[in-house]
């Protein structure tokens, strides 16, 4: 927490693990103790941020896209949103609920993709500045009942992102738990395989221990 009463809070995990629905569990926690919630996410949560999100999901212009093109994407959609949403929120003593941020380039980029580790890590400073979160929750399920729920769950075909074979969900998902090895004081893994309810309890717990909400 900072000075101001600021919150910054960042869900990971892959396609299917259910970190939508803890988010949005985790905002009306706050929101019921009168605290003001921004609901935003990566890529996206700006207009321009938006606009790279559909290119690097949707857009027929995306696909061939390289490694590269799509690391800087991803970077270029986190500066503005840092600059636009998150460092604003934060100094006005707002919560903000981040689904996804760059743990999620770390993970899907260098470990996933196989891109370098230093330019991955160095363009993830150069984009967050010193806008890391306070609190990275992990929402961890297998791979395969992850992608089980995603196939359920779309109304239409997989988005670009969508389409990579198990090895890749693998590959994601123990990116996430090696990183929270690495960074204990950071990061909260919960078991997303339990039920809703249950998935909520914990994290509402770990979330009034680290910030003392009491
Ligand atoms: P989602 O918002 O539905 O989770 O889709 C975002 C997709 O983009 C998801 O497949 C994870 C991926 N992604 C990256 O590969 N790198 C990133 O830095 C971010 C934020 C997302």
């Amino acid at each position: 927490m900072t000075d101001t009463g600021g919150i910054f809070i960042s869900f990971e995990g892959s396609e299917g693990s259910g970190k939508s629905t803890q988010i949005a569990r985790l905002a009306k926690e706050f929101e019921a103790r009168g605290r003001e919630v921004v609901l935003t996410r990566e890529p996206g949560g700006t207009p321009l941020g938006e606009e790279i999100r559909h290119l690097l999901k949707h857009a027929d212009a995306g696909f061939g896209m390289c490694p590269e093109a799509e690391l800087l994407l991803f970077a270029a959609s986190r500066a503005q949103h840092v600059r636009e949403v998150i460092q604003p929120g934060i100094a006005s003593g707002k919560v903000i609920l981040c689904d996804r941020f760059l743990d999620s380039t770390t993970v899907y980029q260098g470990v996933a993709r196989k891109l370098s580790e230093d330019p991955v890590s160095s363009i993830n400073r150069f984009a967050v500045g010193d806008a890391m979160p306070h609190l990275t929750i992990v929402v961890d399920v297998p791979a395969e009942i992850g992608l089980a729920r995603a196939a359920k769950r779309a109304s239409d075909l997989p988005d670009r992102m969508e389409q990579e074979n198990i090895e890749f969900y693998q590959h994601v998902r123990q990116g996430y738990l090696d990183l929270a090895e690495q960074m204990p004081e950071r990061f909260f893994v919960v078991d997303g395989a339990l039920a809703v309810e249950d998935v909520a309890t914990l994290i509402w717990a770990e979330v009034t221990e680290q910030f003392k909400l009491a």
